[in-house]
């Protein structure tokens, strides 16, 4: 583990033959400064900057040639995965800290709030024998914040050590971060983790987190080197926490999702989201955004084309009402209004149910 951790400077280096291995040449960017994609290189379509469809296709059929959008520009789906793993990539090493700093610590009640309401250990799925073993799936899981506080409420708070976490994520850089930040943990909630790399919007082909060895090699999941896969109707929980809006295709995820959860299996999302019911709020918060996080990114982890991006994608990320709709398209059921806002809609939960029959 050690060495895959003293790897990630030097991996920040291997960027750019990263980027040239899965971008067209003729839009390799010029590497002004660092290994991010400079956006503008794309073309943009500005008046889709509200669209709520994260793949819309064009006249191909093949994933490769699916259009979306990597914060305000246009790109194919291919290409997103790319600049996706490579901004992930940048700022696995400082992603922690800076998620304090921009969001002044928010994050850390939304992830407390978020775990505690799904109630980890206790199995709503053997209700007759609420420490039954209960199986937790952390999609796009990065670093570890929400595994831990899982694995944490179910030993701590419902006394059930029969509850698995795997986390899993695309991204072998944020991954190794959190397994070394999960030496820290009792070795009964380390036994019960497994990090596993994989594609969100693919979970039939993944593999066993692998160490990092070289520079040379690419940080994100090869699908050809898949070993394993997650089996239909196998989980009891699925999270994804500020993950999903950087996913290529997230009607693929979710359909993914509803193929690996159980029956009577949840679905929990924590996502940013629209705090525009409350104009003046979100003003602040919006000059907040795009003002000082890519300032931030720049000053604390030199790298503010990556905060440029994270900024961008939470405002292009679907409304509360649409994202609940998609949920629903991929066959969840969901309860009430299907979401709970946090800190005026600046974050939400979204939550699903994979019907029993
Ligand atoms: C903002 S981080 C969130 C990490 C963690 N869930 C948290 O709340 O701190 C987003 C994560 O999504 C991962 N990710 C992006 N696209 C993915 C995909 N298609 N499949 C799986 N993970 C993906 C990134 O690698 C990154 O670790």
């Amino acid at each position: 583990m050690a060495s895959a951790v003293a790897a990630r400077p030097a991996l920040k280096r291997a960027l750019p033959s990263l980027r040239s291995t899965f971008l067209p040449q003729q839009q390799q960017p010029q590497c002004h400064h660092r290994h991010v994609i400079p956006r503008r290189s794309f073309a943009t379509s500005p008046s889709s900057r509200n669209d709520t469809q994260t793949s819309s296709t064009t006249s191909s059929s093949s994933t490769a040639d699916r259009e979306t959008h990597f914060g305000f520009s246009t790109v194919t789906e291919s290409q997103k995965r790319a600049m996706v793993a490579s901004v992930f990539t940048s700022v696995a090493d400082s992603y922690d800290k800076m998620n304090d700093l921009m969001s002044f610590g928010w994050h850390r009640v939304w992830k407390d709030h978020f775990v505690s309401t799904l109630n980890p250990g206790f199995s709503p799925l053997s209700s007759s024998d609420p420490s039954a073993p209960q199986h937790i799936l952390d999609i796009a899981g990065g670093t570890g914040d929400i595994a831990f506080r899982m694995l944490h409420h179910a030993h701590n708070v419902n006394s059930n050590p029969n509850v698995r976490v795997t986390i899993s994520d695309i991204n072998r850089a944020m991954l190794s971060v959190g397994k070394s930040r999960s030496a820290d943990l009792p070795a009964s909630q380390q036994a019960a983790l497994s990090f596993v790399e994989a594609n969100a919007e693919d979970l039939s082909l993944t593999r066993p987190l692998q160490p990092i060895l070289s520079q040379q090699e690419q940080t994100f999941f090869d699908p050809a080197t898949a070993t394993s896969s997650i089996p239909d109707n196998s989980v009891d929980l699925y999270t994804v926490a500020f993950g999903i809006r950087n996913f290529s295709n997230i009607p693929q995820a979710l359909r993914e999702a509803y193929r690996v959860l159980k029956p009577g299996g949840v679905f929990a999302c924590l996502e940013f989201s629209k705090a525009d019911r409350h104009p003046l709020f979100n003003s602040v918060y919006k000059e907040w955004s795009f003002r000082a996080i890519p300032l931030i990114g720049q000053l604390v982890a030199g790298d503010r084309d990556s905060y440029q991006y994270l900024v961008e994608s939470i405002e292009r990320f679907p409304r509360q009402e649409e994202f609940r709709d998609m949920i629903v398209d991929a066959g969840f059921r969901v309860a009430g209004q299907g979401w709970e806002d946090l800190t005026g809609g600046v974050a939400a939960v979204h939550r699903g149910m994979k019907p029993r029959v």
